[in-house]
């Protein structure tokens, strides 16, 4: 009976690539972590005069790719307390989000949209040029994240040059704060700190106030004067750092001194402005004064929480159409980051 012992060896040798078929699951879930734990965080921050692009890798490498000046109309853009009176953005804002591209020109004056357009795609393709690839995701942040024209037509131009953020924009002093966490020296007497951040760049001086507990780091106040003049800086310093301070979001109150110092912007290391710090604050705290990077530690900051963002298992922000295939910086399988 050649014909019965055929059949039934081929049975035999079925039985084994059935049973590795099934064992292929725990197989692959032996391998290598998920790639979204290896995809690198893009950070953009978006100052009134140019913007600034910086890496953040899974293995907590650092890379501040590109900064870019803007043209005219990005700076008036950036300037404009509010929309220009012509347009009427509360329609605008009626839009389903998933026409806002189609939107972007009639919801924003077209010289304010195109600008930033211009701007956000030469920082991509900056970042593009160091990775050797495309990526699909970025954050951004800008000086005061309350102005809400200038966030709307920025949502708008990031949607518009093929990139998604993992969460909304956000106040470019946090984020500097952030990126100096790293190096804040370890004396813990109380766990409430209070930390003033202050932003002196050609565009003027941005300063934040935030409560540091350890857990999280809530902003506390924020004056932002974009155009003011070194003959004024004293003044408005003085009048920011009067205290009290207030209460930590566990309603525990808050001490009257700063602890500590971040300085960033492009104007930091200038002699007169630091005398003029010196004097408002005190010796001691402008000498132990952080300041990584000053020109691109907020992109740093905002960088490495779009990473951590992406790790997340529970992100679900979808890319733009087509992105994750035309990238090697993403699993393929449609579960995957
Ligand atoms: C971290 O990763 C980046 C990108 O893969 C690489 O260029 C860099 O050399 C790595 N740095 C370290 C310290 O391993």
């Amino acid at each position: 009976m050649p014909h019965r012992t055929t059949s039934s060896s081929t049975f035999r040798s079925i039985i084994p690539l059935i049973c590795l078929l099934c064992l292929l699951p725990c197989i692959l879930a032996q391998g290598p972590p998920p790639k979204r734990f290896r995809v690198p965080g893009v950070g953009l921050s978006l100052t009134p005069d140019y913007g600034t692009a910086a890496i953040y890798f899974a293995n907590g490498s650092i890379a501040e790719v590109a900064q870019i000046e803007g043209r005219p109309e990005y700076k008036a853009f950036m300037r404009r307390k509010e929309a220009p009176s012509s347009l009427k953005t509360s329609l605008c804002d009626a839009f389903p989000p998933t026409l806002q591209q189609a939107t972007l020109n009639f919801c924003s004056k077209p010289p304010d949209s195109a600008s930033v357009v211009s701007l956000l795609r030469a920082l991509k393709y900056s970042v593009e040029a160091y990775l050797g690839t495309t990526f699909c995701f970025a954050d951004v942040v800008i000086p005061d994240s309350s102005r809400t024209y200038q966030c709307n037509v920025i949502e708008k131009a990031i949607i518009a040059v093929g990139l998604r953020q993992t969460h909304s924009i956000l106040n470019a002093g946090l984020f500097a704060v952030i990126a100096n966490r790293g190096s804040w020296s370890d004396d813990k007497d109380r766990p409430e700190r209070v930390i003033l951040s202050v932003d002196y760049s050609r565009s003027g001086l941005n300063t934040m106030l935030f409560c540091d507990d350890e857990d999280s780091i809530d902003d506390l106040r924020q004056v932002y004067s974009p155009d003011l003049g070194a003959e004024n800086v004293e003044t408005a310093l003085k009048g920011f750092v009067e205290p009290p301070f207030g209460h930590s979001p566990m309603g525990v109150k808050l001490p009257d001194h700063i602890d500590r110092l971040v300085l960033y912007g492009d104007r930091v290391s200038d002699r007169e402005f630091l005398e003029t710090l010196r004097r408002v604050l005190g010796t001691d705290l402008v000498e132990n004064a952080y300041v990584f990077d000053p020109l691109f530690a907020s992109a740093v900051g905002i960088a490495e929480s779009s990473h951590l963002r992406m790790r997340r298992i529970d992100f679900n922000t979808k890319p733009a159409i087509g992105c994750r295939w035309r990238s090697n910086l993403y699993a393929k399988a449609r579960w995957e980051l």
